[in-house]
């Protein structure tokens, strides 16, 4: 037999084959994500131990002992411990804030002190912006922050992640797209939802926020778009300015008009990258782009400085001598502006991303301590790093 006729009798119509396997992948796929988390299972931050809730509120751990003794905290367990949930936390705050008489333990921006709106990016897949962008939020959640979490990527792991399926959970118009879209846009008000983590509220993404990338040329080209499409973002976030203090958005793995429209309502910015040749190049890449995109909105009126951008080192194993040569030429040409830390590899970020947990939800005990702890201690290092450049923007110490 010929070989080219062979060929040809298993020739297939190529777009239904994509769809069928599509199709079938998106079944199994959401049969086993049912079957290792259940859809009616309530996600939840985890508790956490005195040590933890004394850092996250900014005591010591005598001090909040003593005021758990007096009341204020979470009843201790039958061994006598006390473990804090994120609610015991803010009441906390407030009693101590109470008992001062002056805001210092609940940290909301107050008088001159602006809204804060950290973008993570870079247009190279699986650098850690959602990583990076989830446990962001949720430690400045606990650190008493009023946080909305926005998720700009259609791939919408973010959601995912904050237990909100893009297929099943997110309606029509339900996507920041709701809002930004050129004709009828609803108010962004209207899209926000609140989370199980208390100060963390969340817009969702899905699909649908492929259609700002398609109508801005269209809207553009036929003059429609009333506001350019870079400061759609920024004007809708003012709506709701007042009730958050750090708004912080994950992006699209693409420099498209999202990114574009990030980057511009932006005040700060966080690029992730991964510490390896290709990874580096392709952020080079990145950066010329972004910085011959940006000229050109920046002739037209949009944003182009920041309160702060730093590079942040993902998925670092130290221990990989590669990986550390590649952060120290990074460090010799970007010098303070890439965080003094790092994020470390970890198999626990990898494990709680399977049951699309962050660390602070994984129940510990699933993990060997040493590994749990070594990874929760370099993102708390992180996290922190970039509290700091949150209150020296706003002036505190
Ligand atoms: N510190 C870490 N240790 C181990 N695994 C990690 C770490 N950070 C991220 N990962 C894993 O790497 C993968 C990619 O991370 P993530 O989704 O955050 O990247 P991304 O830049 O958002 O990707 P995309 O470009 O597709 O949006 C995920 O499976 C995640 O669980
Ligand atoms: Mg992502």
């Amino acid at each position: 037999m010929q070989p080219s006729l062979a060929l040809q009798e298993d020739q297939e119509h190529l777009p239904t084959l994509l769809a069928t396997d599509a199709q079938e992948l998106s079944y199994q796929l959401q049969q086993h994500q049912a079957k290792i988390f259940p859809p009616q299972s309530q996600k939840t931050m985890r508790m956490f131990s005195p040590a933890e809730a004394a850092a996250f509120i900014g005591i010591g751990e005598g001090y909040l002992r003593q005021i758990a003794a007096e009341g204020h905290g979470p009843d201790p367990l039958s061994n006598g411990r006390r473990l804090y949930a994120a609610e015991d936390m803010d009441r906390i705050r407030k009693v101590l804030d109470e008992r001062n008489g002056t805001p210092k333990y609940v940290p909301w921006r107050r008088g001159s002190e602006k809204l804060q709106i950290i973008s993570v990016m870079n247009f190279k897949g699986g650098s850690g912006k959602t990583t990076t962008a989830a446990h962001l939020a949720q430690y400045l959640a606990l650190r008493g922050y009023r946080v909305l979490a926005i998720d700009l990527d259609p791939q919408a792991s973010l959601s995912a992640l904050f237990g909100h399926q893009p297929e099943l959970d997110v309606g029509e118009n339900e996507t920041l797209y709701g809002a930004i879209r050129y004709e009828e846009p609803r108010p962004i008000a209207d899209i926000v939802r609140s989370t199980y983590t208390p100060n963390l509220h969340l817009i969702p993404g899905n699909l649908e926020l492929m259609e700002f990338e398609h109508e801005t040329p269209r809207a553009m080209a036929a003059g429609r778009a009333e506001t350019m499409f870079f400061a759609r973002i920024g004007e809708v976030l003012t709506e709701i300015e007042s009730f958050y203090d750090v708004v912080v958005i994950d992006c699209p793995p693409q420099l498209g008009f999202l990114t574009m429209s990030a980057l511009c309502a932006a005040t700060s910015i966080l690029i992730t990258v991964h510490p390896q040749m290709l990874d580096v190049m392709s952020m080079s890449q990145f950066l010329t782009m972004t910085s011959e995109l940006m000229s050109v909105v920046e002739n037209a009126g949009g944003r182009t400085s920041y309160d702060w951008m730093r590079y942040l080192v993902t998925r670092f194993e130290p221990n990989d001598g590669p990986q550390s040569q590649m952060t120290g030429f990074m460090r010799a040409i970007f010098g303070n502006r890439m965080l003094q830390n790092a994020m470390v590899k970890s198999t626990a970020v990898a494990d709680a991303g399977v049951t699309k947990q962050t660390l602070y939800e994984v129940d510990r005990a699933q993990f060997t301590r040493g590994t749990y702890d070594r990874a929760l201690d370099s993102l708390n290092l992180v996290n922190s790093e970039i509290e700091t450049h949150l209150r020296l923007t706003w002036g505190r110490k």
